[in-house]
């Protein structure tokens, strides 16, 4: 019991830097870089992201070792024996990895060279990329964070 409760609380405050970072860039700090010099914007960026992509990882492999470790360990009766938010969760969590990955290696990586080499609008092209996929990111977050939190309630 003790592991589990340990492990969920690992698990939401993962959750809690994810998707808290996504809301934050999202709704405070893009709006108030907005009137920025595209160059001293796209620098900005430029520091943020990398930071925040590496809260990601830890997120993504504290998410996995944490749900899966009390899936296997038996919790809610393991793998065949949760309710049906479990398998939910574990879908659009999947998607929103996938599309971290592709996120980090494609688009983030072609950001960080356009940024050093100052092609500007290419920079700010991929960007725009950066973020429509940090947005569907956010929303699939935000609902994972409901379904993971009130399943209890409606799953059994
Ligand atoms: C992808 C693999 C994942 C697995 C195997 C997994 C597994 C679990 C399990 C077993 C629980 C406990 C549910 C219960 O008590 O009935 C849980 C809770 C929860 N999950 Fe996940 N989860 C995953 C991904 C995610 C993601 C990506 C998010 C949010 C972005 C998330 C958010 C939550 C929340 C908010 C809770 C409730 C609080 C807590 O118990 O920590 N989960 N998860």
């Amino acid at each position: 019991m003790l592991f589990y409760t340990l492990a969920l609380s690992v698990h939401a405050l993962a959750t809690l830097v994810w998707v808290g970072g996504m809301i934050f860039a999202h709704f405070v700090l893009r709006p108030a870089a907005m009137d920025m010099a595209l160059p001293l914007r796209l620098g900005l960026w430029r520091r943020v992201l990398p930071r925040f992509f590496t809260l990601v990882w830890a997120s993504i492999a504290a998410l996995l070792i944490s749900g899966y470790g009390v899936l296997f360990l038996g919790y809610r009766g393991g793998f065949t024996g949760g309710g049906i938010h479990i398998d939910i969760m574990q879908i659009t969590g999947l998607i929103m990895i996938a599309n971290f990955i592709y996120l980090f290696f494609g688009p983030f990586q072609a950001f960080k060279a356009r940024v050093d080499t100052e092609e500007h609008t290419k920079a700010a092209a991929t960007l725009g990329r950066i973020r429509q996929i940090v947005l569907v990111n956010m929303i699939l977050g935000v609902f994972t964070v409901a379904i993971g939190a009130t399943g209890t309630l409606w799953a059994y």
